[in-house]
């Protein structure tokens, strides 16, 4: 284990079973649909990644690259596009992938950044939900796993850009970001 973790929430097999049930979740729901799969960056790279492979259906890959105005502790939840995406959701049925739901400000913006764009439906596939911080109500249909409020980093979730590379994830200790 890494020096900076105080302890492991999800193994690295804890975390490829449950994403092996949420693809064939999915797989199910929209088989015939060919949805386009949309990774919010940086943090659901990885989960993206993962979660298509363990999806037996065809589906467009797309990326959305957003960054939030000033500090998490102070956000309006206004995200700034970094990068937009590639192809047209319009008509199309539209799954967002997020590694974690917090205060929901977020995803917030984003579906109505995405749904004037028209999509023939939206859903929301999150890898971690920590629904003690939640401050705007987002309800996804997909969740991983309910976590408690602890600051959480790897298998993508970075602290200062950091841990996004660790295999599993993890609490971080306080020492290292306090
Ligand atoms: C994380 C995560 C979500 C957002 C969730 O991104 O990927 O996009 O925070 O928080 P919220 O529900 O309180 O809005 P972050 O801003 O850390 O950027 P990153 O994905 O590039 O690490």
């Amino acid at each position: 284990m890494h020096k900076d973790i105080e302890r492991v929430l999800f193994r690295d097999d804890e975390i490829q079973a449950r994403i092996l049930e949420l693809g064939a979740a999915i797989a199910k729901d929209y088989e015939g649909k060919n949805p386009v799969m949309i990774a919010v960056l940086k943090g659901s790279f990885v989960f993206m990644a993962d979660l298509v492979r363990a999806m037996d259906l065809p589906c467009q890959i797309e990326f959305l690259g957003v960054s939030s105005y000033g500090s998490k502790s102070e956000t309006t939840g206004a995200v700034r596009i970094t990068r937009d995406l590639e192809g047209d959701i319009e008509d199309r049925h539209v799954i967002v992938v997020e590694d974690i739901l917090d205060s929901g400000l977020t995803l917030n913006y984003l579906l109505g950044y995405l749904q004037s764009r028209q999509p023939k439906s939206m859903e929301i596939c999150a890898l971690l939900d920590k629904p003690e911080r939640r401050r705007v109500e987002v309800s996804p249909r997909y969740t991983g796993f309910t976590i408690p409020d602890a600051f959480v980093v790897g298998y993508g979730l970075d602290f200062a850009e950091r841990y996004r590379n660790l295999p599993y994830i993890g609490v971080l200790k306080p020492e290292v970001y306090q």
